[in-house]
């Protein structure tokens, strides 16, 4: 088999990807390990910064969402009792985000692919990518049983940070920079409509909590929990009672209780391979970087990857020229270690790291009282949550 651009993974970053490239006459292939009801449904981001909005749209991919998405001109930080709403536009010019499930980003994708985009193949499991830093690359994958490969003219990595393609990036090539955090989240999903009309970024003594929502009727909430929780070891009744205490104010808001309908725990980590580029082969999203969730950035990032891969070869294609090809690493990592700033100071702004001293806790409060009194501060805030720019 042969396609211009081979693209492994089909999570947001391969399926706009092969949305982009599409639009502008460049053919693709996508193999995805898993199955399509599995990619449709697997429970991840929220939260769709601006610019991703914007690209959406043009790429004809918005129509739901403009439908059913839900926009959101700001977010509130609660601590120390007390509620500090942060007004997105007022600060930003205008700027906001969209509540769009990422599980929905992906069925639309993956609709628009299948009725007019390239080949989409699930239950196909990339296994190594070969010829990287030669002028065909190929990828070797398993199909129903049998292996074949597809030869490109360029592999682009979307793979997930589980996947096999930065495995083909030499590791004297590469640098990786990496934290763990002591702590994960508890993540559910209930039908109950959410208790506020906005996001809740809560700060608490016995750890962080955030309020989201998935549509009118349905919430997402997390709770901070520490690392390597068993999501089953907390009772629904249990976890209703600690977002409870978690998220309580003086002047007496309620949280509203429902069924749960799905657990889950996720680890977290901040994470970053250098370079995105190796000869023909490109990283793209959690296959290259990884953010810990709090600053809701690693959906977006992946979106401002491949962006700046379509664009790259569409210059490449029309002028010859391979400057943005060759500077893809460069132009990508500028906007992702913004991302990582941006997620970690949101972490330890509001995560209560175990052994915390009472000293890190009043400088925690500080830094949210800051963000409440001053507009400098809040602006900050802000802007890296609507989004950096995509290039
Ligand atoms: P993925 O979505 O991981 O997709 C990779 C795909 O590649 C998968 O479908 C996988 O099956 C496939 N694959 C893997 N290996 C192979 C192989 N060998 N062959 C073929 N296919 C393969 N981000 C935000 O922007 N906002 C948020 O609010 C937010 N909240 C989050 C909350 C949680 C609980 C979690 C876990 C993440 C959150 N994120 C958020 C992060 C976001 O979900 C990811 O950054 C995003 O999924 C990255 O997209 P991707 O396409 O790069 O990778
Ligand atoms: C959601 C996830 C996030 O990581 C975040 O910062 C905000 C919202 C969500 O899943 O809704």
């Amino acid at each position: 088999m042969r396609t211009t651009v081979g693209i492994i993974g089909a999570g947001p970053a391969g399926l706009l990807l092969a949305r982009l490239l599409h639009n502008a006459g460049i053919d693709s292939v996508v193999l995805e390990s898993r199955g399509r009801a599995y990619v449709e449904q697997r429970q991840r981001a929220g939260i769709l910064e601006q610019g991703t909005v914007d690209v959406l749209r043009a790429a004809g991919a918005a129509g739901r969402m403009d439908r059913e998405g839900l926009r959101h001109d700001g977010i509130e930080l609660r601590y120390a009792k007390k509620r500090h709403r942060v007004d997105f536009p007022a600060l930003t010019g205008g700027r906001s985000v969209m509540v769009y499930a990422q599980t929905e980003v992906c069925k639309d994708l993956i609709a628009l692919q299948l009725k007019e985009g390239g080949l989409l193949l699930f239950e196909a499991e990339a296994l190594a990518v070969e010829g990287a830093d030669t002028g065909s690359p190929s990828v070797r994958f398993r199909h129903e049983g049998r292996e074949d490969v597809l030869e490109c003219d360029y592999v682009v990595g979307c793979d997930g940070f589980w996947g096999v393609a930065r495995q083909a990036v030499p590791a004297e090539l590469t640098r990786v920079f990496e934290r763990t955090y002591p702590f994960g989240w508890l993540g559910i999903l209930a039908d109950v409509p959410p208790s506020h009309e906005e996001l809740v970024y809560a700060r608490h003594d016995r750890g962080f909590a955030l309020l989201s929502m998935r549509s009118p009727s349905v919430s997402r909430l997390y709770l901070q929990v520490p690392e390597g929780t068993d999501a089953e070891e907390w009772g629904d009744e249990e976890i209703w009672a600690e977002l409870e205490r978690r998220f309580e104010t003086e002047d007496g808001w309620r949280l509203e209780r429902g069924p749960i309908t799905q657990k889950s725990v996720t680890p977290m980590r901040s994470y970053v391979h250098e370079p995105m580029r190796h000869g023909r082969l490109f990283l793209a999203g959690d296959a290259a970087h990884i953010v810990p969730p709090t600053g809701a950035k690693g959906l977006n990032l992946a979106v401002g990857d491949v962006v700046t891969f379509a664009r790259a070869l569409t210059h490449q294609k029309e002028t010859g020229s391979a400057e943005l090809l060759d500077s893809y690493s460069e132009t990508c990592l500028r906007r992702v270690w913004q991302a990582e700033r941006f997620s970690y100071d949101m972490t330890t702004l509001l995560h209560r790291a175990p052994g915390a001293t009472p000293f890190e806790d009043r400088l925690q409060l500080a830094r949210l009282e800051r963000i409440a009194s001053s507009r400098a501060a809040e602006t900050d805030l802000a802007e890296g949550y609507t989004g950096f720019p995509l290039h």
